[in-house]
């Protein structure tokens, strides 16, 4: 696409089916179950719910914001923005801390792609069924050991997402999305009525929704703040580059709710279906981010019509790690691409392979380079940390902030058509609770 014609979307579904389809991936199947199994249930769910409500819901519409007032990459928007008003240049700074979450974020991600790539085989050749847990676990723990098949699956991986990335056919993805969305939540629903006939549903749900408050402690609260702003895409400035392509007429509120709604919805079915499994076999909550690939095989393997549903089940969740990642490297590649004179097929190709050499570094993490440890963190695990926990909610409070301080605070409430009373509570929830839920939130996690 010409830089020059900032083409815009072509409707608002367009629009909303492209963020859901970044938004909507691993980050609701594969890591939100995990992290509540390990982080002790309800707790960390309210939490987090509380977190996307105050600061996920304003963020995301900041950044919004931000990228149809600029109507640039996110580097070029938030410096140009900031000139335009007389604001400190070091506001670029936003900008550019965005690449490089969607770079270092990439890296991990994409090895996850590829175990959900190998499952999706797993289903066709029927490896699951029949199996107990025992063996299942055995062959997740297979996959891990071995260096080899990680690096294949995550090889695939990369390269669907930079031959995608590469032809700009992005945008040509839409109508996957569209079939794609109602697909993956009838089948997580199949799932959760699955989970109703453990036995152990019950016991799913308490453990999800009754909290233990006691159970919160720094750590958590950090966890499921990071995990707000993964979920949903915030702080990488993809957000705002989506924005850029916004029409006036878009409704940034209403939007950011039915994106929020979708997302957060997908991610507590996959709680729901994965917790009974837990359960019913006895299996370990704080298994971490092998969880989903040791339940729900589980699942697919002792149920009529399994091997279909389970093959359904990995190829749409490939397919949702796929719209996610390739709005993970459209940004790299966006920026590469605009401060050298490389074609938009070599920066893809460079910068793809960049993030395929840091995924090898996090793969290794689980088997060779198991014991490289660097403030007690494997590689993966740093990764994963600096990003979410870190990069992600400053860059978002940067974004906010700028929004609610150094804009013109009428012109934005125009622009998001508030008034009145909803124009005192916008203002109070974007200059204050936003900010300062992140800022407290690091605050409590640094005195533990
Ligand atoms: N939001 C995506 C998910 O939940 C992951 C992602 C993070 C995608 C950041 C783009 C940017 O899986
Ligand atoms: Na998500």
């Amino acid at each position: 696409m010409s830089k020059l014609v900032h083409a815009q979307w072509s409707s608002k579904m367009t629009f909303v089916l492209a963020a859901a389809g970044s938004a909507v991936g691993l980050g609701n199947i594969w890591k939100f179950p995990y992290m509540v199994g390990e982080s002790g249930g309800a707790a960390f769910v309210l939490v987090y719910l509380l977190c996307i409500a105050v600061i996920g819901l304003p963020i995301l519409v900041a950044e919004w914001l931000i990228g149809r007032r600029g109507q640039k990459n996110p580097i070029n928007a938030m410096s140009e923005l900031a000139r335009r008003g007389g604001h400190l240049p070091a506001w670029v700074l936003v900008g550019v801390s965005g690449v490089l979450g969607a770079f270092l974020i990439l890296s991990f991600y994409s090895v996850i792609g590829g175990w959900s790539l190998s499952y999706t085989l797993g289903s066709i050749t029927g490896t699951f069924s029949g199996q107990n847990a025992e063996e299942v676990g055995g062959v997740f723990a297979g996959m891990l050991a071995s260096p080899g098949v990680l690096l294949l699956w995550h090889t695939l991986f990369m390269v669907l997402v930079i031959g995608i990335v590469a032809r700009g056919v992005t945008k040509g993805l839409e109508g996957a999305v569209r079939t794609m969305m109602p697909a993956l939540v009838i089948l997580m629903l199949v799932l959760v009525g699955y989970g109703m006939t453990t036995g152990h549903f019950g016991e799913a749900l308490s453990f999800m929704f009754r909290p233990d408050w006691g159970a919160i402690n720094g750590e958590v609260v950090l966890a499921a703040m990071g995990q707000a702003f993964f979920t949903l895409s915030l702080g990488m400035g993809i957000m705002m580059a989506y924005g850029s392509y916004l029409g006036e007429e878009v409704n940034l509120l209403g939007t950011a709710r039915t994106v929020i709604i979708l997302d957060t919805g997908i991610a507590l079915l996959a709680g729901l279906a994965i917790f009974p499994i837990v359960f019913a076999n006895g299996l370990d909550l704080a298994s971490g981010p092998g969880l989903i690939f040791v339940t729900l095989p589980l699942a697919f393997g002792n149920m009529a019509g399994g091997t279909l549903l389970g093959l359904a089940f990995f190829l749409l969740l490939t397919f949702a790690a796929l719209t996610s990642a390739i709005s993970l490297l459209e940004p790299v590649v966006e920026f590469v691409e605009e401060r050298t004179p490389l074609s938009r097929v070599v920066a893809t190709l460079i910068s793809g392979v960049a993030v395929w050499i840091l995924g090898i570094l996090a793969l290794l993490s689980f088997n060779m380079l198991g014991d490289v440890l660097i403030m007690g963190l494997n590689i993966f695990d740093l990764l994963d940390t600096f990003t979410s926990k870190i990069l992600l909610p400053l860059t978002g409070l940067g974004a906010i902030l700028f929004v609610a301080w150094c804009l013109d605070r009428k012109s934005v409430a125009d622009e998001l058509n508030l008034s009145g009373g909803s124009e005192s509570l916008w203002l109070v929830v974007a200059r204050y609770v936003a900010p300062l839920g992140v800022v407290a939130v690091f605050i409590h996690s640094l005195l533990g």
